[in-house]
C-alpha cells in the first residue's frame, strides 16, 4: 500500500449538532467550523481550549466515530469517503484512543486479562499464548505487576486503570492514539505520571498522540505542535519551542496571562479572562473571539479572518498578525 507522508489529514472539516433550543424548535449547531490539520509520524499535536470548544468532537472526528457535515478526512492518505472495507478495516486498529474517565472506558465485568486480549483477537490473531506474552510485556512497559490480568478494574486504582487502558490501546500496536483528556480525573502526582509514561512511549517507539486537553502545562510538556481552539474554530497552531518566544494570537495570549501558576490544581483559565463567551448558537458573523478580545477594530465584526502562514513553525487566525 502506498503510505502518505501523515497519519491523519483533516481538511475542511465542518461538524454540527442538532439541539433543540426554545420551544423545541430544532436548531444546528456547528461543534466545528472548517477545521483543517495534519499529523505526522512520530508527533505529538496538543489540541488546547477551552471547555465545550470541540476538542473532543475533533478527536471524534478523527477516530470515525462521528461523520462531518463537509470536509473530508483522511488515513494514512486514504479519504475515508472512498475506502474499501478491506482497507478501513486493515487502518482501523493503527488509531487508538485513550479517554478521560478510566472508571468507564474499561468493561467492569471483564478481567483485565480479557480487556487487554479482546483487541488483540479482533484486531491482530486469536492467539491466547502470542496475546497473554504480549499482555504481560506492555504490564511491564506501563509499569503494572502481572497480577492485576486476573483483576477487575473495580479493584484498581484511577491511576492503575488509565495504565491499563494505554496498554490496551497498545496491544494493537497502533501508530496514532487520541488521548482525550487522559490525566484529567487523576491527581497531581498520578497525572504526572502518566505523562512521562507517555513521553516515554512517544521518544522509545515514535508513537504518535493526538493529544486533547484544557490543561496548559500538560500540552506543553508531551507536545511538539500546539494547537489552539476557541468555539469550534482553530485561531493557532505554533510550534513548541517556538511557543515562548513568539506573539500569538489574542486568545493565546489571554491564555498564557491567565495561566500564572503552572503546576496549579485549579483550571488555569478562569482567571483573567474577561468578557463574554459568546453563545455558540448565535454565533457572530466576524472573528469567533471578537467579544473577548483586547485588539479588536471594526473589520473584525465583519470577517473572519482565515488561519494564516505567519513562518514555517507558526499559524495565526488574526487580521492584526
Ligand atoms: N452529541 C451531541 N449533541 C449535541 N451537542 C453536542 C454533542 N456533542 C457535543 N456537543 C456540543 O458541541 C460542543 C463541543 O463539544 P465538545 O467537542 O465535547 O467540546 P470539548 O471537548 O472541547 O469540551 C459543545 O457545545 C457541546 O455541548
Ligand atoms: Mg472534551
Amino acid at each position: 500500500m502506498e503510505m502518505s507522508q501523515f497519519l491523519v489529514e483533516i481538511k475542511n472539516v465542518w461538524k454540527s449538532y442538532e439541539i433543540r433550543s426554545f420551544w423545541f424548535k430544532k436548531q444546528k449547531f456547528y461543534a466545528l467550523l472548517d477545521v483543517s490539520l495534519k499529523i505526522s509520524k512520530g508527533e505529538v499535536i496538543g489540541i488546547l481550549g477551552e471547555s465545550g470548544c470541540g476538542k473532543t468532537t475533533l478527536g471524534k472526528i478523527i477516530l470515525d466515530l462521528e461523520k462531518p457535515d463537509k470536509g473530508e478526512v483522511f488515513w494514512f492518505g486514504k479519504n475515508l469517503k472512498y475506502i474499501s472495507r478491506r482497507e478501513y478495516k486493515s487502518l482501523r486498529s493503527k488509531i487508538q484512543a485513550v479517554f478521560q474517565d478510566p472508571y468507564s472506558s474499561l468493561n467492569p465485568r471483564y478481567k483485565i486479562k480479557d480487556i487487554l486480549l479482546e483487541p488483540y483477537f479482533i484486531c491482530i490473531e486469536n492467539n491466547k499464548k502470542k496475546g497473554l506474552e504480549k499482555a504481560k510485556e506492555l504490564l511491564n512497559q506501563v509499569g503494572l505487576d502481572q497480577n492485576v490480568l486476573n483483576e477487575y478494574p473495580h479493584a484498581l486504582s484511577g491511576g492503575q486503570r488509565q495504565r491499563v487502558a494505554l496498554a490496551r490501546a497498545l496491544m494493537v500496536s497502533p501508530d496514532l492514539i487520541v488521548l482525550d483528556e487522559p490525566t484529567s480525573a487523576l491527581d497531581m502526582t498520578i497525572q504526572s505520571q502518566i505523562l512521562e509514561l507517555l513521553k516515554n512511549f512517544k521518544e522509545k517507539i515514535g508513537l504518535s498522540y493526538f493529544l486533547i486537553s484544557h490543561s496548559l502545562p500538560v500540552v506543553f510538556y508531551l507536545s511538539d505542535w500546539i494547537i489552539i481552539m476557541y468555539l469550534g474554530k482553530i485561531v493557532e497552531i505554533c510550534k513548541k519551542e517556538f511557543f515562548n518566544s513568539v506573539d500569538h494570537h489574542p486568545y493565546t495570549l489571554m491564555l498564557l496571562e491567565a495561566h500564572l501558576d503552572p503546576f496549579s490544581k485549579k483550571p488555569p483559565f478562569k482567571k483573567e479572562i474577561k468578557g463574554e463567551v459568546p453563545s455558540a448558537l448565535f454565533r457572530p458573523s466576524g472573528c469567533v473571539f471578537y467579544s473577548r478580545c483586547k485588539e479588536r477594530q471594526k473589520m473584525c465584526l465583519k470577517k473572519s479572518p482565515k488561519l494564516r502562514k505567519i513562518n514555517n513553525l507558526q499559524y495565526i487566525a488574526c487580521f492584526k498578525r
